[in-house]
């Protein structure tokens, strides 16, 4: 492994993951773990800053969560997988560094402002809520990342990451690097309904859907909105049923399907039909593997207790140094 970047990344769990997560963050990772050292991991103490009301549900997702990412190819031998609650070592770094944030930088922060008003029926006017960049900093410097993948809507989350390791190296000495921001390209399919696939759209397709759930939502998928009859033309490059026939179908079909659908030949039932069943096809190994973890939680516990065991033995390591450069 020496010389081999190391790469951080983590998800909350809220819930199962949609095609959106798999051709988004998922896939990204799928690709990575060939290459670095990758350290992937359940925040389910993310979670609580803004359920804390109602954490009932988080230890559910977190199996499920796990479940998700070995079902759709993650490997528990590539990767450190864990679950962030497992590693106390997070918090004692996250405390240290709360030391040294300024509050103002938190408080700047753009996802801050938009998420309070976005969940305003919870009171994320907590402690915990306004110091969820310091925990998320204390998960990726606490394993030296080089590198942190996310989505552009966590770039304001890495840059504090950067202003918080370069301020603690300020200090009291180097000890972590600055790790960098490694864009995910967002994924080309929508919700079945055009806007951007999430569970609290009710928009979303999940990777553990039975068949008959993919053909139900498939056939209410919106297709390009100008298309209201069979017989007017449709334009399968605005068409969201055409962007799944492209990830999903053979090339000969959505070749054939293209000059089908500009010419009104092939009305929108029968297309969304034939997109359901390569659909399946592509989600039967994955359902199969989901199916198979459901029913041996054993196996899936083992590979998080021995992934927390991997990630807190790098954990205490910085922490020892942490300790060191401060003289606590
Ligand atoms: N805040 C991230 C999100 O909502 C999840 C997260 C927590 C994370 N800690 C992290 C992502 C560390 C990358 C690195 O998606
Ligand atoms: Fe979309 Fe297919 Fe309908 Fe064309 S025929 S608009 S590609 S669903």
């Amino acid at each position: 492994m020496t010389g081999a970047k190391r790469i951080v990344s983590g998800m909350r769990p809220t819930g199962a993951l949609h095609l959106g997560n798999l051709h988004g963050a998922l896939q990204n990772w799928i690709n990575m773990q060939e290459q670095y050292e990758c350290f992937f991991f359940i925040a389910d103490w993310h979670a609580l800053t803004s359920d804390y009301e109602n954490p009932g549900n988080i230890e559910n997702y977190t199996r499920n969560m796990m479940i998700d990412w070995l079902a759709a190819g993650l490997s528990p031998e590539k990767n450190v997988l864990f679950v962030q609650s497992r590693v106390k070592e997070h918090a004692e770094l996250f405390l240290l560094l709360s030391m040294i944030t300024p509050v103002p930088w938190l408080e700047r922060n753009p996802t801050y402002k938009e998420q309070i008003d976005a969940l305003e029926n919870r009171d994320l006017s907590t402690f915990g809520f306004l110091g969820y960049p310091v925990l998320q900093a204390a998960d990726i410097i606490i394993y030296k990342a080089d590198g942190v993948p996310v989505g552009i809507d966590q770039a304001p989350h890495i840059e504090l990451t950067r202003e918080i390791a370069r301020r603690f190296n300020h200090l009291y000495g180097r000890v972590f690097p600055e790790p960098e921001t490694v864009l995910t390209e967002t994924s080309k399919i929508l919700g079945t309904d055009r806007r951007k696939m999430s569970k609290s759209y009710n928009n979303a397709i999940f990777l553990s859907d039975p068949p008959e759930e993919l053909r139900k939502k498939a056939s209410r998928m919106i297709t390009d909105p100008s298309r209201m009859k069979k017989t007017d033309p449709g334009d399968p490059s605005i068409c969201n049923v055409f962007s799944f026939h492209r990830l999903y179908s053979p090339g000969a079909l959505c070749a054939e399907i293209d000059p089908a659908c500009r010419g009104a030949e092939i009305g929108c039932v029968e297309c969304k039909k034939k997109m359901a069943e390569h659909l399946i096809e592509f989600l039967a190994p994955v359902r199969e593997r989901i199916e198979y973890y459901r029913t041996h939680t054993d196996q899936v516990e083992q590979v998080m207790a021995e992934g927390s065991d991997r990630a807190r033995r790098v954990a205490a390591q910085t922490l020892a140094e942490v300790r060191g450069a401060i003289r606590i």
